[in-house]
C-alpha cells in the first residue's frame, strides 16, 4: 500500500468550475490507495480550459476528469476523442499517454451499469426527463442498448432537438401521466439539495412496477424517489452512476478494475453520515 507521496507519484485530477464540492478526489484517492497505486488526485478549479490542458501536457498529468462547464469545449483541444464521446458531444475523462491526450465519456456507461444493476434494459421502454448533457449521454447509451426512448423537457425546443438526435419521441411534461413506460430517469436538477421538496414529474406518472432512476445523489432519496417508492416502483438514486462513471475512469487510467466497494463507502460516508 502507498503510504507517502514521492518522486514517482503520478498526478490525476478533476477540472471544472466550480469544483470544490466534488467528491471525485475523495473517491479516486481511496481507490488508488486501496489498489496500491502510487498516484494522487486533486481538484483543479479553472475557467481557462486551454491553459489547463496545456498544463496537463507540460506537467505530465496522467488523467483528468472533466466537469461543468468544460465537457464540450475541451473536445477540440484533445488529440483524439473516443467515437462514443464524439457522438455524445461531451468528454468527462482524459487519458494522457506520452503527451497524447484522448477523451472519453464514462457518464453513459456509468448510468447504464447503475440501471442494469436494478432492472433488465434491452427491449424496454424509457422516459428521460430533461434534455441537457446528462440526458444526451444517457439517451445515447440506452438507444445503443435497444431501448424504446421518449424524451420530455420543460423547454420544448431543446427537448425536440434531443429527441430528434436520438431518433426518439418527444412528449410535453403534461403528457407524462398518460404514458406507460418501464423505466423513468430524471436528469434535471429538480429535487436536488437544498430544494428537496420539488419533484420533476406529477405523482400520477409514477406507476407500480416502474423502475425510477434519479441521477441526483444529494439527497440520497429525492422527493421523486420517495414518491416512486410509495407508489410501488423500484428506485435507483444517482450514487451508482457517480461511482460507476468513476470506476470506468479508474480502469481507463490504470488498466485495472476499480475497487467499487471502497469508492462507494467513502462517498456514502461523506454524503450521508456527515454529522
Ligand atoms: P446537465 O448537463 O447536467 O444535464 P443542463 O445541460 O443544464 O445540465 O440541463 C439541465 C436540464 O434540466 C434541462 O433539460 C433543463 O430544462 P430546460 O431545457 O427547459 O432548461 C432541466 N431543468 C433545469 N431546471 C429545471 C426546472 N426547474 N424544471 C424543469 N426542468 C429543469
Amino acid at each position: 500500500m502507498i503510504t507517502s507521496i514521492d518522486q514517482n507519484t503520478k498526478l490525476y485530477g478533476v477540472l471544472g468550475n466550480p469544483v470544490r464540492h466534488s467528491l471525485s478526489p475523495l473517491m479516486h484517492n481511496a481507490a488508488f490507495l486501496e489498489s496500491g497505486i502510487n498516484a494522487v488526485y486533486l481538484a483543479f478549479e479553472s475557467i481557462d480550459i486551454k491553459s489547463a490542458i496545456q498544463s496537463m501536457r507540460a506537467l505530465d498529468i496522467k488523467g483528468m476528469s472533466i466537469t461543468i462547464p468544460h465537457k464540450s469545449s475541451v473536445i477540440p483541444l484533445l488529440d483524439e476523442v473516443d467515437p462514443q464521446a464524439k457522438d455524445i458531444g461531451a468528454v468527462n475523462t482524459i487519458v494522457n499517454v506520452d503527451s497524447k491526450l484522448t477523451g472519453y465519456n464514462t457518464d453513459a456507461a456509468g448510468a447504464l451499469r447503475a440501471l442494469e444493476e436494478a432492472t433488465p434494459v434491452s427491449g424496454r421502454s424509457c422516459v428521460i426527463v430533461g434534455a441537457g448533457g446528462a440526458a444526451r449521454a444517457i439517451g445515447y447509451i440506452l438507444k445503443k442498448n435497444n431501448i424504446n426512448l421518449i424524451i420530455t423537457n420543460r423547454t420544448q425546443k431543446r427537448g425536440k432537438e434531443l429527441s430528434k438526435a436520438l431518433d426518439s419521441r418527444f412528449i410535453e411534461p403534461e403528457q407524462l401521466k398518460d404514458i406507460d413506460t418501464d423505466i423513468l430517469i430524471n436528469t434535471t436538477p429538480v429535487g436536488m439539495s437544498p430544494d428537496t421538496d420539488l419533484c420533476p414529474v406529477p405523482e400520477e406518472a409514477l406507476k407500480q412496477e416502474m423502475t425510477v432512476m434519479d441521477i441526483i445523489y444529494n439527497p440520497g432519496r429525492t422527493k421523486l424517489l420517495k414518491t416512486a417508492r410509495d407508489r410501488g416502483c423500484k428506485i435507483i438514486n444517482g450514487l451508482g452512476m457517480f461511482i460507476y462513471q468513476g470506476a470506468e475512469q479508474f480502469k481507463l487510467w490504470t488498466g485495472q478494475e476499480a475497487p467499487v466497494e471502497i469508492m462507494k463507502r467513502v462517498v456514502e460516508e461523506a454524503l450521508y453520515n456527515k454529522e
